[in-house]
């Protein structure tokens, strides 16, 4: 654990975060604090926001209104260094992995590194050995060790999520943001993945905000639960106790029977395949 958990180490807070693109409001009045070593999944319908909220904290995205704190930082009021400073504290993983397929798995790992490095690198001697030792330490740590050399477009689409993780660890990040990081996958390698960030996490004490749309995924491997909708929070609650009846009210849709839970489900998922496999 890099630093104790204590009930007052909030490492991420939204106050009254408002986002308008034109007319479209994605976030209206969003606060939610999270605390370090939380892992916290956000889950909602297509275009609730969640994909904006996630971009808010890494200072991809500046608010319409209302303030958001990471690591003690005014995130809004940053810009050139202070802002890279912050952001190679936050590792950021994504529905379709982005490695760069020529390259191998080792060399994607060590892409982690370029946040605190300076000027670029061509090939892996560049790195250094200790980065070298770090990534391969990294890959060893995802289950991935044996396919350093192996090029990254080679890998299933769970391993090649594995090495996403493994690259954004280069960074020795506090804060893990994952975007849909099990969309692209099948339920075993979702679970696969879902189960390997928990336990990094763990293991790290990194803090968790992960987007999904797998309700099950949510339950089994969130400390808590943010249910958006329309840009709201609807939902804000640990899941030791949450019902997936009760989960399933985010979408604005109740189930009485085990029947209707899973025509809800199936309906919802839809809207995880990407566009690209549809
Ligand atoms: N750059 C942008 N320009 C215009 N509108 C945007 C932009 N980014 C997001 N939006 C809109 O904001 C709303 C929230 O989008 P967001 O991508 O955050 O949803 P989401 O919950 O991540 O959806 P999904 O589950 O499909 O990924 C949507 O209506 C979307 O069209
Ligand atoms: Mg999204």
């Amino acid at each position: 654990m890099t630093n104790p958990q204590t009930p007052t180490d909030t490492v991420i807070t939204l106050s009254s975060v408002t986002k308008r693109f034109g007319a479209t409001t994605a976030l209206n009045g969003v606060s939610i604090e999270v605390e370090r070593g939380e892992i916290v999944v956000l889950l909602g319908l297509s275009g609730s926001g969640k994909s904006t909220l996630l971009r808010h904290v890494d200072g991809l995205e500046q608010p319409t209104d209302g303030s958001i704190k990471v690591l003690g930082e005014n995130v809004a009021g940053l810009s050139g260094r202070p802002l890279r400073t912050l952001r190679s504290k936050v590792g950021f993983i994504f529905q379709q992995f982005e490695l760069v397929p020529s390259l191998s798995v080792l060399e994607n790992v060590l892409t982690g590194a370029l946040a605190t490095l300076r000027g670029p690198r061509l090939g892996l001697w560049s790195y250094g050995r200790a980065n070298k030792l770090a990534a391969l330490g990294h890959l060893d740590r995802v289950g991935l060790l044996d396919r350093a050399y192996q090029r990254a477009d080679t890998l299933s689409g769970g391993q090649q999520q594995r090495v996403a993780i493994a690259r954004a660890l280069m960074q020795n990040p506090e804060i893990l943001l994952a975007d849909e990081p099990v969309a692209s996958l099948d339920p075993e390698s979702s679970d696969q993945v879902m189960a390997l960030i928990r336990e990094i996490a763990l293991d790290r004490g990194l803090t968790v905000l992960c987007s999904l749309h797998q309700v099950d995924l949510a339950l089994s491997w969130a400390d808590r639960i943010v249910g958006l909708r329309h840009g709201e929070v609807v939902l804000d609650t640990p899941t030791v106790g949450l019902t997936k009846a009760q989960v399933m009210e985010i979408y604005g849709r109740v189930a009485t029977t085990t029947s209707e839970l899973q025509a809800i489900e199936a309906e919802l998922l839809v809207g995880s395949i990407p566009d690209s496999a549809r």
